[in-house]
């Protein structure tokens, strides 16, 4: 079992890594009916866009990235996007970020929680006999029956 907890442990602790001190990543959620696709708002990933129909000018990007979140840079980015939908389908652009600081506050805040949790557990079982004996020989508290 200590074992389980030690793995789990190295476990989150590797995921949460990325986390930690990432620069917040704006990404450009694009829905058509079935489809979707997500565009990375960065310059370098704007301007290697596998399906893009023409170059996008990163130049002309506005400083708060997800402005240019629009049904106009998906259709572009992503040309095929509504093929095959409905007619009355159209493309719905949503602007969302990675690793915001908030993210990482909850991530972080139930890593701290868990391996609390984890931590006290694993010691209570060593801790308790003791704390137990030292209770006793001062003749303080009350005696365990043994
Ligand atoms: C970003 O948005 C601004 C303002 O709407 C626009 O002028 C510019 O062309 C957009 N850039 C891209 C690459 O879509
Ligand atoms: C989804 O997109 C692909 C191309 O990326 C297209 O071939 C297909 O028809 C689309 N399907 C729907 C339901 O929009």
């Amino acid at each position: 079992m200590p074992k389980l907890i030690s793995s789990l442990l190295v476990c989150l602790l590797v995921l949460a890594q990325p986390c930690l001190g990432a620069d917040p990543t704006k990404f450009c959620k694009c829905t058509c009916g079935q489809n979707s696709t997500i565009i990375e708002m960065t310059k370098f990933a704007l301007s290697h866009l596998p399906h893009a129909s023409q170059p996008i000018d990163t130049d002309t990007l506005m400083p708060s990235v997800c402005m240019n979140c629009t049904r106009l840079l998906c259709g572009i980015a992503e040309p095929d996007l509504c093929d095959g939908a409905a007619v009355d389908e159209e493309i719905v652009p949503l602007c969302f970020q990675r690793d915001s600081l908030q993210d990482q506050l909850i991530v972080n805040g139930f890593l701290l929680l868990v391996i609390g949790l984890l931590a006290w557990t694993a010691m209570r079982d060593r801790v308790k006999p003791l704390v137990d004996r030292v209770w006793n020989q001062y003749g303080l508290g009350y005696t365990q029956p043994n």
